[in-house]
């Protein structure tokens, strides 16, 4: 069976490594020239663990290429997986161009009878709309059946995810499409299940949409804490026994950022719309996101009215750990909103910097070390959870900065721990420690959030 995978980003250079991992021979196609040569040689364009390695060995032992000849690619393939991105229009709804680009490149050089199987997160009906296509524009004689199948990687843990997914979802209108893809999926030994098109295409964004309500919720619930004396990690824990609620995704913090969540939320809320549907929990997982997002800066104009001229260490750019990616990172407005102020920053990340310097160049200073930030700052905001930070020390904060106040958007701290130190600690949906004050300690901080 030849396999092409269209799009190597995440979705696509992932799942073309972990089918050749398994044994199937695929081409991936890419459009940039130096981007393929370099995959060729065993380098990801993308940061993600194992990745590497995989693209190294399946190259090597002659089961995955790359090429940017999609014509000789899509000739006589027998099923091509499409994997590129359907990023946010201005209005919320997903931007099908690219995947209808690819269909219109299979559907011009396409001689076999072959299955198109979209990957992609696709508003639901667009497999229909994409088979249309695709048989309207192909020759005549051939047979093009489409497929949905959902991807549930998740970004840093991409390649364990698809090796040892949770579950295959199979979106099939022919028994010849589902057994197609059921032998495709065998070596993985993994649950498969299958539905119609349409539901395949809403199981990927009921589930991604209710992760990220599960996140807004338990923000919420953090905030509420904050005002009561109450403890969210604690609150969590207590809920995480109930096998009905689960014990993931109920991390409170500063928003979920990344390439899905925000616009899968506002996809479905968009499209749902235009049926003529409001979807109201998603619309306030997307409002109590966009205000949680600004946690920390709030919090800091708060606490020192003014910002102008001090010093702030940021630490964290990425959206979450084990990733270089700064789609939708809190950091990104926040920093705005800090250079706004007047503030001056000293930033850290183990990995995103070089992403970030794209955004911000000469507005900012970097180093590669997050004792470097601290030193010498008026406050410290932390946008992201990385065991480099931490495992740092907290009397590197009390020794280093000019006053040790710190902002964690990602409680990396202990209360217990934080409540031996002379430090000033706000975080979020706990109590605030505030030992740099000598009359006040240990107050609930019900005015700083
Ligand atoms: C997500 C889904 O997990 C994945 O199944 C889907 O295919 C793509 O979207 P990803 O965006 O890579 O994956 O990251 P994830 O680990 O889910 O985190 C998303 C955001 O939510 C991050 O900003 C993270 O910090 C935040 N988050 C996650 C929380 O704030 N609290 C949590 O408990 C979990």
């Amino acid at each position: 069976m030849k396999i092409v995978v269209a799009g190597t980003g995440y979705v696509g250079l992932v799942t073309g490594a972990c089918l050749s991992e398994v044994g199937h021979n695929v081409t991936c196609v890419d459009i940039d020239e130096n981007k393929v040569e370099k995959m060729k040689k065993g380098i990801s364009p993308i940061y993600e663990p194992g990745l590497d390695d995989l693209l190294k060995r399946n190259h090597d032992e002659g089961r995955l290429d790359f090429t940017t000849d999609y014509k000789n690619a899509y000739k006589d393939a027998d099923l091509v997986f499409i994997g590129v991105g359907t990023p946010e229009r201005e209005d919320g709804s997903a931007n099908l161009d690219y995947v209808f680009k690819v269909c219109e490149q299979i559907a011009k050089n396409v001689e076999n009878d072959c299955l198109v199987v979209v990957k992609s997160t696709v508003p639901i009906g667009t497999n229909d709309r994409v088979e249309a296509f695709l048989r309207e524009n192909a020759k005549n004689d051939i047979n093009i059946e489409v497929a949905s199948n959902p991807e549930f990687l998740a970004q840093g843990t991409a390649v364990v995810d698809t090796l040892h997914a949770k579950r295959i979802v199979i979106g099939v209108e022919s028994k010849r499409s589902e057994e197609i893809l059921r032998e495709v999926y065998e070596r993985y030994n993994q649950p498969i299940v299958v539905t119609n098109r349409r539901s395949a295409e809403m199981i990927k964004y009921a589930s991604n949409d209710f992760l990220a309500l599960k996140i807004s919720f338990m923000n919420e619930i953090a905030n509420f804490c904050e005002m009561v004396g109450a403890d969210v990690e604690d609150v969590a824990k207590g809920m995480s026994f109930d096998p009905r609620i689960g014990d993931k995704f109920l991390k409170a913090g500063i928003g979920y950022g990344g390439s899905c969540f925000p616009k899968d939320t506002k996809a479905l809320h968009w499209l749902a719309n235009d049926n003529g549907y409001e979807l109201k929990t998603i619309k306030a997982t997307i409002e109590v996101n966009q205000n949680q997002k600004y946690k920390l800066f709030r919090a800091a104009k708060q606490r020192f009215g003014s910002l102008k001229g001090l010093k702030v260490a940021v630490l964290g750019l990425t959206f979450k750990p084990g990733t270089d990616d700064l789609r939708e990172a809190p950091s990104i407005p926040n920093v705005r909103r800090l250079l706004d102020e007047g503030a001056e920053i000293v930033a850290y990340d183990p990995v995103g910097i070089d992403n970030f310097k794209r955004i911000y160049s000469n507005e900012i200073e970097y180093v590669n070390d997050p004792k470097e930030a601290l030193k010498g700052a008026d406050l410290t905001l932390i946008f992201t959870e990385w065991n480099e930070i931490k495992s740092l020390d907290l009397g590197v904060y009390e020794e280093l900065m000019n006053s040790a106040v710190i902002f964690d958007g990602r409680n990396c701290y202990e209360v217990n721990d934080v409540e031996e130190r002379k430090v000033e600690y706000h975080s979020v949906g706990r109590k605030a420690v505030l030992n740099l004050q000598n009359d006040v300690k240990n107050e609930v901080a019900v005015t700083l959030f």
